[in-house]
């Protein structure tokens, strides 16, 4: 039995993390991943559009708190405080682009809008780190798209008797 995956949610945003305005990006990735994968969260902060912060959160879930996933949501456009993407390439190790790509694609089918989203994402140890737009909207969009891909990404990383056999699997 393998132990249970370990999930981190980073909602970055100046005015939530003000409180003046409600953080419901972050609930609702809790709430998908619970009701689509049965994955419990068991890290979640607010912080600001700041590079420091979003880098040193990013670092010590991955790090000390060894989190499988983390998902952070917001801070990903053209705004200039818009900073996530670079603050997540400062704490990766290496490049996961095949996700950032599927969510953008799949996107541009919903918005020409998706093509304003700069979201990476990587991997920092064996933590994956992906971060997801700011809306509800966006959020759900998006996440849908890589679910499919999350269980074996994480099997991957964490070294999972069979996690190789499942590419000879799909791959049948
Ligand atoms: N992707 C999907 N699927 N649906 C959306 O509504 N919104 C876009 C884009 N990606 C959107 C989307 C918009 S309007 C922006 S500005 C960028 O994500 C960046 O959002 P962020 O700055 O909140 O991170």
């Amino acid at each position: 039995m393998n132990p249970p995956i370990r999930v981190g949610v980073l909602t970055v945003s100046d005015r939530a993390a003000a409180m003046e305005r409600e953080d419901l990006s972050g609930p609702l990735i809790k709430q998908i991943l619970k009701e689509r994968l049965g994955w419990d969260t068991d890290l979640e902060a607010v912080i600001p559009d700041d590079f420091m912060e979003i880098k040193r959160a990013l670092m010590k879930w991955a790090d000390d708190a060894h989190m499988d996933l983390v998902l952070t949501t917001g801070g990903t456009g053209f705004a200039p405080r818009d900073i996530t993407p670079e603050a997540t390439r400062a704490a990766i190790e290496r490049e996961a682009p095949g996700l950032a790509e599927a969510m953008r694609a799949a996107s541009l089918r919903v918005t020409a809008h998706a093509m304003l989203s700069r979201a990476v994402a990587g991997i920092r140890g064996r933590t994956l780190i992906i971060n997801l737009p700011g809306s509800p909207k966006a959020v759900r969009e998006n996440l849908e798209t890589i679910l499919p891909a999350l269980p074996h990404a994480l099997a991957l990383l964490r070294e999972e008797p069979g996690a190789e056999g499942g590419h000879r699997i799909q791959a049948a």
